[in-house]
């Protein structure tokens, strides 16, 4: 992937003129053995070029303990390699086998009512338990050296979406860990206390071994330490990543450096943090636009889903490494959302095209069959419940995959990004710690941390910006723009580093409850968000929220903007320019988004946050037209990316619209006219 300058180092595994594999989910175990062959030779006929194995399938592998059969999945292998299908091979501790959990019970994690969670499901063995620990090293172990120099097998994804799906662990094991975690981080209690602040309602603790976990069912009256939260976030992240490196360690000591290993991370759950699994060869995402929680855009947006989200998680997690893919990829119609509708006539190969546009090396549908029991019924495949039939999606995958093999023909390797289009790069910083800090003091029920960060993604890139996610260790000079939308938690170093880059020539945008808490949680025994008054060359006097059905005004550039959500009243000092100010309430008149130039570059504070990310867009609009970097707006639901000589537009929204190629360009796909979910490609 030419896309964005970064480490190559696992391009290993990947070929560069394939651009992208696509490859499907198969359960040998769920299915008749006499039907694998048949199933097999569908995948590949339909155009696959990978399946993937033995993810829930701990029971088949190791009918009991230390009693493996293999002989099923060496069938299994020997058929998908029959029809050209390399596999991925998965380590299955997600669904730990009754034996194991009637044997060790307390490797279960314990809920926050505390009852264990039950045998049956998925995921619900703790993170910390040393016995679940110890056996899923030697059941990872026998595999390794079993596939481990295989060379029917591409890689390895361990686990499945590690993540606990939002139930947080207070098992025994996870009680202990905690303490031992805290021991680590603070040395001494009297640090413990002095960061969670127990002089606050005498919380204060003699011993670390008083410390439980801090449970938000529990809590009688009142919040305990909004501290003792974050950490106890940290530490399950910690935790979570811990257990995943464990077994990536164990991979690595035995297989072959041919095979890659990596997890499949859920986009957009925020209890883990995918990006402490850095040690994978890369991370990649499971993805469902469409599962009744997104309406998109227009009328049938709800069957298409966020116009930005896959585009959010190809730019979250490629930059980590370089490489991503996404693991499983909606394949139509599912079970689990709050309504599950049928998805949009076309728009699976327009999320397909997205993923490619994104920079993606692979791709892989969830399922391949339908399944006919258990609890995913009504989950659609790549086939129906015949078995044999395509879906609605598998049409689409196939189309797909034919267009990708008539592309590799017009391949050109190190196709040099378009110099207009790299001038926009920006990045955007993201931390866990402010997605935990700011759920747990909020200060409005309106805020939603993820929903501010993906209001700046998305006006970007309706902007046509090329974009990474990136942490705040990342080297930023690449980037003419940097944005870190409500930053709550830094430290001097943090600002500093921040300034040097604007000095340098960067173009620094803060946003709203910027640099108000140092990385405990506290504010600073100093003015207001003191950490970055001179930064952005205005105090903040004071900030306001209204309730979702009352509207405030902000004037910018001669619009008037409405908002709700959060807004912060700026004092310019000198040299500062005031670029939008409110237009009523008490405050009128204060300064709303302030703008000035520092060194070679220039800071920009917005700070208010509107629900509709109009004022956001326009104020961006103006940063990089300030700095002199052209910007492209699309039209609202449409996304344009360029990989690899190619540009791709697509349109999620529900009218039809026209995009914008060159005279001289060689259109490939689709047409300047776009339908619903239509998709162009041009060269
Ligand atoms: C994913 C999960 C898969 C499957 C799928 C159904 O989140 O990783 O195992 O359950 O959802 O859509």
């Amino acid at each position: 992937m030419a896309c964005f300058t970064m480490s190559y180092a696992q391009k290993q595994f990947f070929k560069a003129e394939k651009m992208v594999e696509t490859g499907v989910y198969y359960y040998p175990e769920a299915w008749n053995p006499e039907q694998w062959d048949r199933d097999f030779k569908k995948m590949a006929d339909m155009g696959f070029e990978f399946t993937h194995m033995a993810e829930f399938a701990w029971a088949q592998i190791e009918p009991s303990e230390g009693v493996y059969d293999f002989k099923w999945l060496d069938k299994a292998l020997e058929l998908a390699a029959k029809h050209n299908l390399k596999v991925i091979m998965c380590t299955p501790s997600a669904t730990p086998p009754v034996w194991l959990v009637r044997k060790y019970p307390e490797v279960l994690v314990e809920m926050s009512n505390g009852q264990a969670a039950q045998h049956g499901t998925r995921e619900q063995y703790s993170w910390s338990s040393p016995k679940y620990r110890e056996l899923t090293t030697k059941v990872v172990e026998v595999m390794a050296k079993r596939y481990g120099n295989d060379k029917r097998i591409w890689g390895w994804q361990i686990d499945n979406e590690p993540s606990h799906y939002g139930t947080l662990d207070y098992s025994p094991a996870a009680q202990a860990s905690f303490k031992v975690w805290l021991k680590k981080k603070y040395k001494t209690i009297d640090a413990l206390n002095k960061a969670w602040g127990t002089p606050f309602w005498s919380g204060i603790y003699t011993d670390f071994s008083q410390i439980e976990i801090p449970n938000a069912g529990r809590q009688y009256s009142g919040n305990a330490s909004p501290t003792s939260f974050v950490d106890f976030k940290r530490f399950n992240a910690d935790e979570c990543a811990d257990y995943v490196s464990l077994q990536n360690n164990t991979l690595h000591s035995i297989v072959s450096k041919s095979q890659f290993v990596t997890s499949n991370f859920m986009h957009g759950h925020t209890d883990v943090d995918p990006w402490r699994n850095k040690d994978l060869d890369f991370i990649c995402y499971t993805m469902y636009p469409v599962a009744g929680y997104s309406d998109g855009v227009g009328e049938q947006g709800f069957r298409m889903g966020d116009p930005w989200r896959i585009s959010y998680a190809n730019d979250f997690f490629r930059p980590l490494n370089g490489v991503t893919g996404v693991m499983e990829l909606q394949p139509g119609q599912v079970n689990w959302g709050s309504f599950n509708p049928q998805p949009y006539p076309g728009v699976i190969r327009a999320w397909l095209w997205n993923a490619f546009a994104g920079g993606l090396d692979f791709i892989c549908s969830y399922r391949f069959r339908q399944p006919l029991y258990g609890g995913e019924q009504f989950h659609y495949g790549m086939v129906g419940t015949d078995g044999v039939t395509e879906s609605i999606g598998g049409k689409q995958y196939s189309q797909f995959m034919t267009e990708i093999r008539d592309l590799r023909k017009a391949y050109t390797p190190n196709a040099q990004m378009p110099k207009e289009y790299a001038a926009r790069k920006t990045a955007i910083l993201y931390n866990a710690d402010n997605v935990w800090e700011t759920t747990q003091q909020p200060q409005t029920f309106q805020w939603n941390q993820i929903t501010h960060v993906t209001k700046y993604y998305s006006a970007i890139k309706t902007l046509s910006a090329p974009v990474d996610i990136i942490g705040e260790d990342r080297d930023l000079s690449s980037y003419p723009v940097v944005v870190a939308p409500a930053y709550q938690m830094v430290d001097r170093a943090l600002v500093a580093k921040w300034t040097k880059y604007v000095e340098n020539g960067g173009n620094l945008v803060l946003s709203c409850r910027t640099g108000l808490k140092d990385r405990d949680g506290h504010f600073f025994e100093a003015q207001w968000a003191d950490a970055i008054v001179n930064l952005i060359g205005a105090k903040i006097a004071l900030n306001d929220m209204l309730g979702a059905k009352m509207n405030a005004k902000v004037s910018f550039n001669g619009n008037t903007y409405l908002w709700n959500n959060w807004g912060d009243m700026l004092d310019p000092m000198a040299g500062t320019d005031t670029w939008a100010t409110y237009a009523d309430q008490f405050y009128a008149g204060k300064a709303s988004v302030v703008h000035r130039k520092l060194g070679k570059g220039t800071v920009t504070y917005i700070g208010t946050d509107t629900d509709d990310g109009k004022l956001e867009k326009d104020v961006l609009k103006k940063v990089y037209e300030s700095a002199g970097i052209g910007v492209k707006e699309l039209p609202e639901g449409v996304m344009l990316n360029w990989r690899d000589g190619f540009w791709v537009a697509i349109n999620y929204s529900s009218v039809n619209v026209t995009v914008d190629i060159p005279q001289n360009a060689t259109i490939l796909f689709g047409s300047k006219e776009l339908t619903p979910a239509g998709v162009a490609v041009w060269k």
